[in-house]
């Protein structure tokens, strides 16, 4: 059997941490430079050989250089001839362009797939890809992993009553279907629409599709960015009669203002998941980070000796025709 290692990028260096010491192995030594005209350098510090190499490596901000320390961390492995290239990128970039909508369109979720696959991957492993879709772009296995059993089993643990779950746009209903159907209880969406392309452009509440007056209300999403989607969603349902309201991401990306206006929102409770390093001074008060390191832990040792990943996941065969 090869050798298990594992590798950590600078795009998420504290999941990486607790994934080793979960899975008690050490981190394989690399070093990563960056040029002063901001060029990268990896270099992997002992043999890999043959070994079963899972590197680590979040594609947040800065997006394009982790990107791009990413491919050539994964050409310097290929070229010392690892035997075995697993990349774990819990939150993989580019994902909301996933499809042209108006003509001289990228595609870049595919572009990005094809990076990491020509730069030498044989797999990958993320969590909440924005599209299902995205799997399909990559010429290698794709574990694709979910986050909401995470948020399910916060609110399970925490007993509260009367709630609903909302989706905030139309692309967050099938994952929002899935948090309401392990939580039992059912769900809202809204019309959102942006003032134009799906480029960093304002959003707007329209319509509220379900009962939200007096109910306790969770906002589902795959990622916030600027946070306008689920601030307005907040404060519309606010309007309308919700009572405690909960905003559940999985990838807190968190640019420009969008710490200030979470924290200036209705919302009592934000929480996200740990797919990527969120700078200590956008943490705020009402948020809570779940980790996600116990469970990548256990997927990278099934990886590695070759077990299903179905055991693991036992729950979603019942949410499979949603
Ligand atoms: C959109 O398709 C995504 O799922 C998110 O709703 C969106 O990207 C969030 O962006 P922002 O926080 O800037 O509104």
């Amino acid at each position: 059997m090869k050798k298990l290692k594992l590798i950590a990028g600078r795009g998420n260096p504290s999941l990486a941490q607790k994934i080793a010491n979960q899975l008690k192995e050490p981190l394989t030594p690399v070093q990563i430079n960056s040029f002063a005209n901001g060029e990268i350098y990896a270099r992997i510090c002992e043999k890999v050989r043959d070994d079963d190499i899972f590197i680590i490596q979040s594609t947040s901000s800065p997006v394009n250089d982790q990107l791009m320390e990413l491919l050539i961390t994964i050409d310097a492995l290929k070229r010392a001839s690892a035997g075995r290239i697993n990349v774990v990128a819990p939150y993989l970039c580019y994902g909301r362009q996933d499809r042209k909508i108006i003509s001289r369109e990228p595609i870049s979720a595919k572009l990005v797939a094809d990076l990491i696959c020509k730069a030498g991957a044989n797999r990958l492993v993320s969590v909440d890809l924005h599209t299902d879709a995205i799997q399909g772009f990559f010429d290698i296995p794709v574990d694709h992993l979910v986050g909401y059993p995470q948020f399910a089993e916060y609110f399970l643990r925490e007993k509260i009553k009367n709630l609903v779950i909302v989706a905030p746009d139309v692309g967050a209903v099938k994952k929002a279907a899935k948090l309401g159907t392990l939580l039992h209880v059912p769900l809202v969406f809204i019309d959102k629409r942006r003032g134009s392309q799906n480029f960093d452009s304002h959003s707007e509440v329209t319509t509220i599709v379900g009962e939200i007056k007096d109910k306790n209300c969770i906002i589902y999403d795959d990622m916030i960015d600027s946070g306008g989607t689920v601030c307005n969603v907040a404060q519309a349902l606010k309007e309308k009669g919700a009572k405690q309201i909960f905003i559940c991401a999985t990838h807190a990306l968190l640019s420009g203002e969008a710490s200030t206006k979470l924290q200036n929102s209705p919302a009592s409770k934000i929480l996200f998941l740990d797919t990527l390093a969120i700078p200590t001074e956008k943490l705020i008060p009402k948020m809570e980070i779940l980790s996600l390191a116990r469970l990548l832990a256990k997927v990278i040792k099934r990886i590695h000796s070759g077990q299903s990943l179905g055991a693991l996941f036992k729950w979603e065969e019942k949410l499979v025709a949603l």
